[in-house]
C-alpha cells in the first residue's frame, strides 16, 4: 500500500478564507478529506507549515518512509533554495502543485526554486491539482 505526503508551505492553513477568488472556496481539510475519499487504499500522510525550517525537517523525516511527496510550497516556491536543497537531498519523488497559475499572475510569481528538483508540476487547475499529482505518483509506481 502506498504512503503519500501531502506537503503544504505557508498561508495554505488559511485557504477557503484566502483570496478565494484566486485560491477557490475548498479548505485545506476539504483537499484532504477529497483525496482520502478517491484514493481509499493510499495512506496520506499530511503536513502544513508557515515555516521554511519545518518543512526542512519534515522533509527529512520522510526521507525513506513514503512513496513519494505532493507539495505546495506557497510563496517559498518563489523565494526557498534550501527547499530546493532538500528535495534533491532526500531524493524522494516530489510533485509540485499550486492551486492558482503562477506564471500567469505577478511576475515575482514566475520563478520556481522548486520545479528543477521535482519529477512534475500541476498548476492552475485549482484543488483538484491534488488528486492529479497523487494519481500520477500511484501511475509511476504501477
Ligand atoms: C500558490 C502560488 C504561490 O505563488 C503563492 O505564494 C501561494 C499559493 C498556489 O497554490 O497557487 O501561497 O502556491
Amino acid at each position: 500500500m502506498s504512503k503519500i505526503l501531502i506537503f503544504n508551505g505557508p498561508n495554505l492553513n488559511l485557504l477557503g478564507i484566502r483570496e478565494p477568488e484566486v485560491y477557490g472556496k475548498a479548505t485545506l481539510d476539504d483537499i484532504i478529506k477529497a483525496l482520502k475519499k478517491r484514493f481509499k487504499a493510499v495512506t496520506f500522510e499530511t503536513f502544513q507549515s508557515n515555516s521554511e525550517g519545518a518543512l526542512i525537517d519534515r522533509l527529512h523525516q520522510a526521507r525513506g518512509k513514503v512513496a513519494g511527496v505532493v507539495f505546495n510550497p506557497g510563496a517559498f516556491t518563489h523565494t526557498s533554495i534550501a527547499l530546493y536543497d532538500a528535495i534533491k537531498a532526500v531524493g524522494l519523488p516530489v510533485i509540485e502543485v499550486h492551486l492558482s497559475l503562477p506564471e500567469a499572475r505577478e511576475s515575482f510569481r514566475h520563478h520556481s526554486f522548486i520545479t528543477p528538483a521535482c519529477i512534475g508540476k500541476i498548476a492552475g487547475l485549482g484543488s483538484i491539482g491534488y488528486q492529479l499529482a497523487v494519481e500520477a505518483l500511484l501511475a509511476r509506481e504501477g
